[in-house]
């Protein structure tokens, strides 16, 4: 008799985005004419831009002839890609990172969701509390989560680290030591960041307890102040420590199209073992790489044309950010995030629980956010904003919500 892997059974619940999705959708089905604004996942709503379409079609029409047709794609990524990669993200940076450390994949969140597999089951991970779930789910699901306790919200096995209003949501180097830590700066979920002294502070001691940091930099394209790195890589040290995954959602509008890439440094090693040969074992196992066009779209997104095109499509999504936070600050919410990140991170008002908020906003506004306590107990009492709407819809739903 088959048996199932019963690590799944202790999640609570659903994916968040799909617990939201469904509440929607059956809000929607019983109030038809509601005019919903969502501003829940973090979903972008601008067309892909220009210099990538061309590219795509360039690379299609190639596809359809004997000297451009490409099968399976090398399953790192195309050289074309990488090298662009590692120039223009890392050596431009004045990071010390080549184009053999880059892996190209299909995105950030199976990246992240699957690195933990090249690490012993008995490694002990530590979360910012909030969180972006994925880290938390797929260390449950592999079986290192240990005991679910519903009272606390946490797994007895795993370290949380609070991020919280105290702390400027930037968490403090744990009490107990981790082997495997997650760090997503700019924040998802709550938008903060860390300066480079702070980071710098979490390679350092990532070095000396001889932990993993699995630095999460989807958002880097929305920093706008100096002294905030892009790259972890930019610290002293993190080429011994450090992993870095990396989108093509958020900066060049990729979440249909699927592109995202991992950073592993050769100097990362366990013994005489480099995580760089694990993971590109696994890489070359259990992935065929992302498709040509697709990769051809990406190494567009390091043209002028393109480089100036999505500068202005994140600057339209920043200036959603400051229309959500200088509008709920005025109508005297309290509001943080939304200077370096396209998340605004808002406290309930009124004592409301965050899924009691959800609700209300939902039914009284139309709108759709997240619910901080779905990304922790610590984000209880707290709501995510995306910026990622349209400019009309983000200040409709902006004018709804000061009227309530
Ligand atoms: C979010 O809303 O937190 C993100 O869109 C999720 C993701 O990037 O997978």
């Amino acid at each position: 008799m088959f048996k199932i892997n019963d690590n799944y059974l202790k999640l609570p619940g659903s994916y968040l985005f799909s617990t939201i999705a469904q509440k929607v959708a059956a809000y929607t089905e019983a109030h038809s004419e509601a005019d919903i604004i969502r501003l829940g996942i973090g979903d972008v709503t601008q067309p892909i831009a220009p210099a990538i379409i061309e590219a795509v079609h360039k690379a299609a029409d190639e596809m359809g002839t004997p000297e451009g047709f490409h099968g399976y794609a090398p399953d790192l990524g195309y050289e074309f890609l990488r090298s662009k990669i590692a120039k223009e993200d890392f050596q431009a940076r004045g990071c010390d990172i080549s184009a053999d450390e880059i892996f190209v994949s299909d995105g950030a969140k199976c990246d992240c969701g699957n690195i933990q597999e090249i690490f012993s089951l008995d490694n002990r991970i530590a979360v910012c509390d909030p969180v972006y779930p994925v880290y938390v789910d797929s260390n449950v699901m592999a079986g290192r989560g240990g005991v679910y306790d519903v009272a606390t919200e946490r797994f007895s096995d795993i370290i949380y680290m609070p991020c919280t209003a105290e702390n400027n949501f930037a968490p403090e180097l744990p009490a107990e030591t981790p082997d495997l830590i997650y760090l997503c700066f700019p924040n998802n979920p709550t938008g903060s960041v860390l300066t480079k002294e702070q980071l710098q502070q979490w390679v350092d001691y990532a070095n000396k307890v001889g932990a993993v940091i699995l630095y999460d930099a989807a958002y880097e394209a929305y920093i706008s102040e100096d002294n905030i790195p892009h790259s972890i890589y930019e610290c002293e040290g993190a080429r011994t420590c450090a992993i870095e995954f990396r989108s093509f959602s958020k900066n060049a509008g990729f979440t249909g199209m699927r592109l995202g890439f991992t950073v592993v440094p050769k100097d990362l090693k366990c013994g005489d073992v480099m995580l760089h040969t694990l993971w590109a074992r696994r890489h070359g196992t259990k992935y065929n790489g992302a498709p040509y066009i697709i990769q051809k779209a990406g190494e567009a997104v390091y043209s002028p044309e393109g480089k100036a095109q999505l500068k202005k499509q994140v600057a339209y999504y920043m200036q959603n950010a400051h229309v959500i936070y200088d509008g709920l600050k005025s109508a005297g919410y309290t509001v943080s995030g939304g200077v370096n990140s396209p998340y605004i991170w808002m406290k309930t008002p009124d004592g409301m629980t965050s899924w009691e908020f959800f609700d209300y906003l939902l039914e009284h506004a139309n709108v759709v956010g997240t619910p901080g306590s779905g990304f922790g107990p610590s984000g209880e009492g707290y709501f995510r904003l995306t910026a990622f709407g349209t400019y009309e819809n983000t200040v409709k739903a902006v004018e709804r919500m000061k009227q309530l």
